[in-house]
This record gives C-alpha cells, sequence and structure tokens, in this order.
C-alpha cells in the first residue's frame, strides 16, 4: 500500500466515519443513452473503489447508502434489478472483503428482502466479523425516520416485557436500539449529483456531521475527489457549538 504525500498529510484530521449518499446512476446512465441500471451498475464499481480507498487511507467506518426504505417504490424492474446487482455485489466482493479485511455491516430493514438476500447479507458479515481496522456499512432499505421509531418502539417492547425497568430515555440508551449501535456519528456527509438534501438519511446522526456537496454524479465519483473532499473536511473548524476564539 503506498500512499503519495497528499494522502499521509491527510491522515492528521482523517474522519473516523464518512457517509455517502451515492446519488446520480439514473441521471447519469441517461446522458450517455443508457438505461438506468447500467448507471447502478456503474455505480457500484465506484462504491467499490471508494471502498478500498478508505481502507488505504485508514477510515475506521465508511457507510454507502445505496437503498432508501422510500426506494421501493421505484418501478418494479429498477427495483429487482438493483436486488440482483446486490447479489452480485455482495458475491465479488467477499473475496475482497476477507483479503482487505474489511467488516461489513448491514444497516436498514432486513425483513424487507427476500430471504435469501438477508442470509447472503447476514453471511457476509459473519464471515467478516473478525476484522477490526474498518467496518464498511451498507445502508439498504434505510430510513432515518423508520431507525428512530424501531429504537423507540423496541424500547417500549423491552419495558412493557419486564426485561428493562422503568427508565428515562436518553441519549445513550436510545442509541443502544438503532441499527447497529457502536456506530460512531458520521464526520463527514457526502453526497454526489448536486441535490442539497439528506432523503431521510441517518437523521439522529448528522447533527453536527460536516456536508460535503459535489454536482459530480456517482459514477464520475473517483478516488482523486473522494480526496479532495477529505480535504475540504480537514479544513472545516468544527464547532460543536462552542466557542475557540474570540
Ligand atoms: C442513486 O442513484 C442510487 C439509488 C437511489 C438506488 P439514483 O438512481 O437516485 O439516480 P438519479 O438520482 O435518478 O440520477
Ligand atoms: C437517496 O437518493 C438514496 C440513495 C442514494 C440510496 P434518492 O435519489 O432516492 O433521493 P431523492 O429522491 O432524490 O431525494
Ligand atoms: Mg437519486
Amino acid at each position: 500500500m503506498s500512499s503519495t504525500s497528499q494522502e499521509i498529510s491527510l491522515q492528521v484530521s482523517l474522519p473516523r466515519h464518512v457517509a455517502i449518499i451515492m446519488d446520480g446512476n439514473g441521471r447519469w446512465a441517461k446522458k450517455q443513452g443508457l438505461p438506468r441500471i447500467l448507471g447502478h451498475r456503474r455505480g457500484a464499481e465506484v462504491a467499490k473503489k471508494i471502498t478500498i480507498k478508505s481502507r488505504e487511507l485508514g477510515i475506521p467506518y465508511l457507510t454507502l447508502f445505496a437503498f432508501s426504505k422510500e426506494n421501493w417504490q421505484r418501478p418494479r424492474e429498477e427495483v429487482s434489478a438493483l436486488l440482483s446487482l446486490l447479489v452480485e455485489y455482495l458475491d465479488s466482493e467477499l473475496p475482497t472483503m476477507l483479503e482487505k479485511e474489511i467488516r461489513f455491516k448491514m444497516i436498514g430493514d432486513r425483513e424487507d428482502f427476500p430471504v435469501e438476500i438477508q442470509r447472503k447479507i447476514l453471511e457476509v458479515e459473519k464471515k467478516t466479523a473478525q476484522f477490526s481496522q474498518m467496518t464498511l456499512v451498507l445502508a439498504l432499505s434505510y430510513s432515518g425516520r423508520a431507525e428512530i421509531l424501531k429504537a423507540i418502539n423496541d424500547l417500549i417492547k423491552e419495558v412493557q416485557s419486564g426485561r428493562l425497568g422503568k427508565v428515562e430515555v436518553t441519549e445513550a440508551l436510545l442509541r443502544k436500539y438503532f441499527y447497529f449501535p457502536e456506530l460512531p456519528d458520521p464526520d463527514l456527509l457526502i453526497r454526489t449529483s448536486g441535490e442539497l438534501r439528506v432523503s431521510n438519511f441517518f437523521l439522529y446522526q448528522l447533527a453536527y456531521t460536516e456536508f460535503y456537496f459535489t454536482d459530480l454524479l456517482w459514477p464520475e465519483f473517483t478516488e482523486e475527489e473522494f480526496i479532495k473532499a477529505l480535504e475540504v473536511y480537514k479544513r472545516r473548524e468544527r464547532r460543536f457549538g462552542k466557542v475557540y476564539e474570540f
């Protein structure tokens, strides 16, 4: 693994968790006169490259928003093509994850997927569970609002069943019921394709996240552009509501 001097200078203030809304696959395909699914296919290749670059740089957590809860409302053919692509991606990436020692985790509503896909996701999670340097999180059938509601409902169930006594709901307690409790809040959120919105991603967790928007469509995004976003992040002054100088 060789790093450029620019990459080495980045290490000083590397985000612990980068989250990416990989948007613009459809528009990219349309621009090329191709069917939307070929845009998704190209997008999956970019996702693989950014994952490897994150591993090389030493970013501990990378979350990729691949499919939202709302995306089920897309045309049936697009949804089923995306599901096939997901299976292909998991099959082809498992060896890479094992080789590069990347732990895989899914966040989102697993039950929304056909059982064979649920099984495959679980298999990749299990086979990579021992790795600790980097975790790749794939947000699938994910909705920030659904995650908060799930946490509240699970908590209520715990209390009603008597497994948990009367409690005051604190931030720490609520987080225990999120999809992946140990996941730190994102330090940096990247969204491609020029859309300036969060589209129901990590609503609770984005409280102090730095945002980086680019007009590039996801299939056009490169390792160099990723480094650029990390450089911009490095120059941001994060204040968390405090005052650092007068
Ligand atoms: C992002 O690209 C991938 C998914 C949401 C699955 P889009 O499919 O949203 O592409 P655009 O936004 O239509 O260009
Ligand atoms: C957000 O993109 C979801 C993913 C990238 C997976 P969308 O394309 O679904 O979001 P909107 O519809 O533009 O808000
Ligand atoms: Mg989109």
